[in-house]
């Protein structure tokens, strides 16, 4: 069903559904104003760790939080009504256990009323998400870049790569059986991405990954042009609000300083006097 039809957030299932079917839409939010703009355009949301560094100024997403992640869920919440919300486990909340996962995972589910949550990883990572999705957390799985092991990893370099591609295909494999929705690819070489998309029976949802995985998904401040710090390949902008914001808060300050605002359109003049009978 297309997102502009709907009347309803759809559910994780629905979007296991759509393999190989229409491409699902979905971007990141992470304030009520922006999740509004989307509603029922993205298929899903996801409120992203990314939030760390596109909105609170870290260097990298490991600083992100449980509470911040709860605090920008429940904006996001606020703000849909027939998308449906995902939101990210932040680096330190489930990698240590499946319990610890799933402590988490439920309060992220209940205190923000998220329809699934995402983690990142692949083979190492599959017990946990089975024992997650047996106890009724629904999982989008991110495996290929993942930037919460960026100090593994060795950067943001593309995964998967030569004789990588099997250990990729592992991880695809692992969390498809062990119960995840959904997979998100995040840079890794197109062909790979392809092979993934065919072979797995649940939706890729590629970021720098290709146009034939079964839906996309970027940074909305990436896509709009107001996170500007650095921009990956595999982003395109859709829009420069970045520069726009930048001239118009010039703008404004010369206005200021030349006494040319507020105009008289903006200001308020006496009240008429009450007339006396
Ligand atoms: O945190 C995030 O924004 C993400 C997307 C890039 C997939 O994980």
């Amino acid at each position: 069903m297309s997102a502009t039809a709907r009347k309803t957030a759809p559910m994780p299932d629905d979007i296991r559904a759509r393999k190989g079917g229409a491409p699902i839409v979905s971007l990141t939010a992470y304030t009520t104003p922006m999740a509004q703009l989307m509603d029922g355009v993205c298929d899903f949301v996801l409120v992203g760790d990314s939030v760390g560094m596109v909105l609170h100024g870290l260097p990298s997403t490991l600083g992100v939080t449980m509470e911040m992640m709860i605090m920008h869920g429940r904006a996001v919440a606020r703000g849909l009504k027939t998308s449906m919300m995902v939101v990210d486990m932040p680096f330190g909340s489930y990698e240590e256990s499946p319990q610890q996962a799933f402590r988490n995972a439920a309060r992220i589910m209940s205190e923000t009323g998220a329809g699934a949550v995402k983690l990142e990883g692949g083979v190492a990572m599959a017990e946990t998400i089975a024992f997650l999705v047996k106890r009724g957390v629904p999982v989008m799985a991110h495996i290929g870049l993942t930037p919460q092991s960026i100090n593994t990893l060795g950067g943001y370099k593309v995964q998967g790569r030569g004789d990588a591609a099997d250990a990729l295909m592992a991880d695809a494999d692992a969390v498809a059986q062990a119960g995840a929705f959904a997979v998100v690819l995040e840079k890794v070489p197109a062909a790979l991405a392809d092979r993934i998309t065919e072979e797995v029976p649940i939706p890729t949802i590629g970021i720098g990954a290709s146009a034939n995985c079964d839906g996309q998904i970027l940074v909305v401040d990436d896509m709009l042009g107001l996170f500007t710090a650095f921009k990956a390949k595999f982003v395109k902008r859709y829009a420069h609000l970045g520069d726009d914001a930048k001239a118009a808060v010039a703008a404004y300050a010369e206005e200021v300083q030349a006494r040319a605002f507020p105009g008289p359109e903006h200001v308020f003049g006496e009240a008429a006097p009450e007339k006396k009978e």
